[in-house]
Formats: structure tokens, sequence, C-alpha cells
């Protein structure tokens, strides 16, 4: 099969060259005065070996500059969970920018209050900020959870991934902690500042936190970086009965499990964090970053005499909270990333899942599909892998890059990284089952 995935490889290449010639000229062109030829560096991850480029994109489809259309099942890495430019969202956009004019003042706007108390309404977390990306949400309330609790340590798990934070980037190897490998200038190895113990292992969570060491654990409810990761029965509650009685503080990173539903898997499983943090999905398409916190971390804040939580304590940004950020992110929840909206991207998850499985099913692949809400990905393991390590050590970088690129070459994206596929209330079923072939054709032909 390895022999057969080379040459097939080198077709779909050879396919997606003969049928990419503006993008390649653009791409060439882009060279001389962008770092890699592309604006930011994931860009470059296309398996084809230079990205398409864009052409225009509405609803769930993407053309790029060479004519081809696709069903978008990437959408962004999740920026476009609500549809690429959805009309609410683009009328609030225009209002804000041309009509009532000021999109970064320095002022606060009426939207901001309404999307904090739709967001305290979904996530049942009542105080909020914004910010321009997750990252920043992230790093942001890192500094809370440290300055709060006076202890310097946060715990994450291993192959977690929540933005460029530098605390994030620890690994395990064989049990021990390790920097993820590659990091680009760290200021201090990150398992100084981290602890790291594998999602699922709640006996090591509670290890960590009875030193007295950490001020907060930073998770995703399930870990979406490293294909899906969900949380075994229980491990939920252990994690939570577990910073309560060490004083740990609870983030849960909200990003890209906002899929499991309109307050992601806060409301949807119950989960009891202290703070949530999230972005991307949120502004349809425009930059926001928002944190929630519970009363009782908003109070702790309000009562800490030593943080300068207004000025240049560490936390803030000029365009932060602008006004054009929350006049989509207003549009975005109140009238596209709706409860209703939700429920149907759902019912489309469901449909590509059965089209994944019918295709794993007919050719008895060793191979399963993993869902959550409307979100879903295929891996090359019989049964979903339980830890991040697990998922890693399950990764196929050559087969991800054939099935990527046989898809685009078929009409369909679906993310660069790993085989996440997400479905927005812009996706038809016609998109789900362009999916549903061209993966049926492309893995027949590595098996045939
Ligand atoms: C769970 C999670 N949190 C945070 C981030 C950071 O988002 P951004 O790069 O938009 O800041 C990501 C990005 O992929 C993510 O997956």
């Amino acid at each position: 099969m390895r022999i057969r995935l080379e040459s097939l490889l080198a077709d779909e290449r050879e396919r997606f060259a003969a049928a990419h010639p503006r993008s390649r000229a653009a791409h060439e062109a882009a060279r001389h005065h962008l770092l890699g030829g592309v604006p930011m560096p994931w860009m470059a991850k296309w398996a084809g070996g230079f990205p398409v480029y864009l052409a225009g994109a509405h609803g769930a489809r993407v053309v790029d500059v060479d004519g081809h259309e696709y069903a978008d099942l990437c959408l962004g890495d999740t920026g476009a969970m609500a549809g690429h430019s959805p009309p609410a969202t683009v009328a609030a956009v225009r209002d804000r920018l041309q009509e009532a004019g000021g999109a970064t003042v320095m002022l606060p706007t009426e939207d901001a209050a309404w999307v904090a108390g739709e967001l305290a309404r979904r996530f049942g977390l009542p105080q909020w900020q914004f910010t321009l990306t997750a990252t920043d949400a992230n790093r942001f309330v890192l500094r809370f959870c440290r300055q709060l609790t006076g202890r310097r340590k946060v715990l994450v798990f291993a192959w977690c991934y929540h933005g460029s934070v530098d605390e994030t980037f620890v690994v395990l190897e064989d049990g021990r902690p390790r920097a993820r490998e590659g990091l680009v200038g760290a200021a201090v190895d990150p398992t100084e500042t981290t602890a790291v113990v594998e999602f699922n292992d709640l006996a090591a969570l509670e290890a960590e936190l009875a030193t007295g060491e950490i001020a907060c654990v930073l998770a995703e409810p399930a870990l979406t970086n490293i294909g899906i990761v969900l949380p075994e029965p229980g491990f939920w509650h252990g994690v939570r009965d577990a910073c309560t009685r060490t004083g740990t503080l609870l983030i849960i990173d909200e990003t890209h499990t906002l899929s499991a539903g309109p307050g992601g898997c806060t409301a949807a499983w119950g989960l009891e964090p202290d703070l949530v943090t999230l972005g991307k999905a949120i502004g349809g398409g425009i930059p926001v970053g928002a944190y929630g916190l519970s009363t009782a971390v908003a109070d702790r804040i309000a009562a800490d005499p030593e943080g300068d939580y207004e000025d240049v304590g560490g936390v803030g940004g000029t365009l932060a909270g602008n006004a054009l950020s929350l006049a989509a992110a207003r549009a975005t929840l109140a009238d596209v990333l709706t409860d209703a909206a939700f429920a149907r991207m759902i019912e489309l998850q469901e449909r590509f899942t059965a089209g994944v499985q019918a295709t794993i099913d007919r050719h008895g692949l060793p191979w399963c599909v993993v869902a959550l809400g409307a979100r879903a990905e295929y891996r090359f393991a019989p049964a979903p892998p339980r830890t991040g390590s697990a998922s890693e050590a399950v990764g196929d970088t050559e087969l991800e890059d054939y099935l990527h690129l046989a898809l685009l070459n078929r009409g369909v994206l679906i993310t660069p990284f790993h085989n996440m596929a997400l479905m927005s209330p812009a996706t038809s079923e016609a998109d789900v089952d362009r999916h549903t072939a061209a993966f049926a054709d492309a893995v027949a032909a590595l098996v045939t």
C-alpha cells in the first residue's frame, strides 16, 4: 500500500499542478516579498506544494483564481465556522464601518455588552472581556490565574494546542515532559512553567495538582488539534473535583469545541469551568477572541490589590474589544451561529460521518471516524485514541497528504492538518455528499 500511496500522491500532485497554473504563478510571484511565499506560515501546509489562491468565498463554497469551486469543510480551520461572509455579519460590519463609522475608537459600544450577555447565556459565566484572538484570550487568563493563586505553573494535556501560547508547548515522552520539537526562540524551557499529563489520565492530573504548585488547568474539553480525542465518562467530573480540592482554577478553551453546540461542551456536557476562552468563529470571520470569568474569579480580580488590570500589567491590546469586531460578533451570534443552526450543522455532521463510515466498512479498513457536534475527523486507527500521545502516534503525514490533495482535486477542502471537517450553517447535503463521493474515490484508488 505504501508504494501505491507514493505513486498516487505523485499523480495527484501532477493533476493539481496542471489544474492550478494561476495559483502557482501567484505563489511564485509572492515569494519575492512574502516569507515562504505566504502571509502566514500555516498557509504553506497544503499538500499540493503550493496553496490555491483565493478568489472569493460565500457560504460553504470557495472559488480559487483558476476558477475551481470547492465545497469548503476546512472553513478557515474554524475561523469561518459561520460560513464565509454570512449576510447578517456583512450587513453589521458594513453598517459599523460605513454608516455609523468608527472601527476602533478606544470606546465601548452597546454591541460589546450584548455579546457579553449572550456569551453569559450560552456558557453560564457572567463576566466577559474581549481580545483579537483566542491565543490572546489564553495568554491573558493564564496571567490572571497565576496572579490570583500566587502559583507559577500551569497544567496542560500532552499534544494540546491553544494557539501560540509559550506555556503550552510541552509533551510527554516515555512519561517525561519535554518541550515540543522545533519550538522557535522559547524564552524558557516550557517544562519549567508547565506540568503535562495525558488526556483522560485523572490519576496523573490529581498527582500534579496535589503538589500545590499549579495555578490552573488549561484544557480543551476534547482535544481537537491532534485528531479528536474525546473524554471518557466521568473524566471532567474528576478534573473539576480535583481542581476544587486543590484550589486550582479550571480554564476551558472552547475555540474549536464550540462545534458541540451554542455553548460549546461547557453547556452540552454541564462542565463548570472557572474561566472559558474562545475566538475564531464568533466574529463570522472578523478577528475577535473572548474570555469569560465566574463570579468568584471576577470578584478576586476586583479585590486584588497588586495586579494592574487596567494599564500595562500584561493584559490588553489596543484593538481588543474594538467596535467592528463586536458588531460582527453580535450579528454572528444573533443571526448565524444560532441554537437552530447548530442543530442542523450536527445533522450534517451525522450525514458526513455515515458517508465516511460506509467507505471504511466497504473496504474493511482499520480506520474510524470521531465526531464532536458539527465537527468530524477520520483516524487511521480501528478505535478512537484516548490520549494525545496515542493520537499523535496514529498520524500518517503521507496518507493525510494524499487524502487532502485527492479531495482538493475533486472539489473538497478539509483542514490541512490531520483530517478534520466542519459543518457551517451554510453547508448543504450536496457539500457533504461531494465529500462522501470524493473520499470513496480516493480510498478506492488506494486499496484497489
Ligand atoms: C483550541 C484552540 N485554542 C486557541 C487557538 C488559537 O486561535 P488563534 O490562532 O485564532 O489565536 C486555537 C487555534 O487553532 C485552538 O485550536
